[in-house]
């Protein structure tokens, strides 16, 4: 039988522990502080921290009670120890060694945003020998290469600066939506026309593909919208939200899928696995699922409350860890707030 792994997440404001055992979840718990920073407007680290000092242990307990399971059931803890926030990371790995040492089992620290990937094979099956991943949060970004998601991952790109969550959540701040606005301009956009303005699409012109082929650039676009908006008040016209939030979405779905179906054809790959908060989007769903369909690519994205932060994607890691005899964590692990995506175990 496959080590019981118990995962930790406390990167930003989600508290999640579940039990993994194999490529199956027996049990889960998650915790989250949004509601506490909703009010300023972005995640206050100070008062995410508390937070997860708080749940912290009623999570665990939660957890291993939705598995009817014990303590002394568990075989190996795996904890995100990067990349996210200093103060947040380090409450989770405190708890992580705390019951390592105390049950004398071994500690994985793991990088939270290979785990987003790593959640998909609890719910799709076995990950395929070779697969493109891209892993959109609020956050992160990224393009990655998966060999293996416990040993052999390679960040093709990044975004260079606004990740797409972010970019979401600015331009729902621009139109006058509650924080986090990504889920309200998504929602927003479905009643507008995509194709009312040409929005820009970065790094997508012939000389920044060559330059910048797996990367992102969502910041030019997001001034682009508020530049748009400010002319339209300014010549005292009525703001067309949901076109303004239609073109956007179109705008940041078309670069994601774009550059994530060129990586596929330059790399010889014929699956995609989507993961992280923002693959929630209903635009880039829709785009990733026809624009892939049509090129003979498979789309796996994970139900969305496995694309959130949460417990379940730091155990699948650990176990998959486990299970390919990746020697465990040193206990005097560190936490690494910019941990980098080509270490997947640190
Ligand atoms: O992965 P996640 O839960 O937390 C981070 O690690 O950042 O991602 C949250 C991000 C936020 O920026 C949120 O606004 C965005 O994902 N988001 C969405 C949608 N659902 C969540 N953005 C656009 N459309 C959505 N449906
Ligand atoms: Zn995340």
């Amino acid at each position: 039988m496959d080590p019981l792994v118990l995962g930790i997440e406390s990167t930003c404001d989600e508290t999640g522990v579940a039990l993994v055992r194999g490529l199956d979840l027996l049990g889960e718990a998650v915790a989250s502080s949004m509601e506490e920073h909703a009010r300023f407007g972005g995640i206050i680290p100070e008062v995410a921290s508390r937070a997860h000092l708080e749940e912290m242990i009623p999570t665990i307990e939660a957890a291993l009670g939705s598995a009817c399971m014990d303590l002394r059931d568990v075989d190996a803890i795996a904890v995100a120890s990067g990349p996210g926030l200093v103060g947040s990371l380090t409450v989770g790995v405190a708890a992580a060694k705390a019951l390592a040492l105390a049950l004398d089992r071994p500690l994985y620290g793991v990088n939270h945003v290979v785990g987003h990937v790593a959640v998909d094979e609890l719910v799709h099956g076995p990950f395929p020998e070779r697969f493109l991943a891209l892993v959109v949060s609020g956050g992160h970004s990224s393009l990655l290469m998966v060999d293996d998601i416990a040993t052999g991952v390679r960040e093709l790109g990044q975004t260079l600066d606004d990740a797409a969550g972010e970019a979401f959540d600015k331009v729902g701040r621009l139109l006058g939506l509650p924080y986090p606005g990504g889920p309200h301009v998504d929602r927003l956009a479905r009643g507008g026309d995509p194709t009312a303005i040409a929005f820009p699409r970065g790094l997508t012109a012939p000389k920044d593909f060559a330059k910048y082929p797996y990367d992102f650039s969502f910041s030019g676009l997001k001034t682009a919208v508020a530049r748009w908006i400010e002319a339209c008040v300014d010549d005292g016209r009525e703001v067309p939200a949901a076109d303004v939030a239609a073109s956007f979405a179109a705008a940041v779905a078309d670069v994601l899928v774009t550059k994530t179906l060129r990586a596929c054809d330059d790399h010889g790959v014929d699956t995609v696995v989507i993961g992280g908060g923002f693959s929630a989007n209903s635009q880039l769903r829709e785009l990733a699922a026809s624009r892939c369909e049509a090129a003979g690519i498979t789309v796996r994205i994970p139900p969305i409350r496995y694309c959130t932060d949460n417990g379940a994607m730091i155990a699948a890691l650990g176990s998959a860890a486990v299970r390919r005899g990746v020697p465990p964590s040193d206990l005097g692990i560190g936490v690494d707030s910019a941990m980098p995506l080509g270490v997947p175990v640190a």
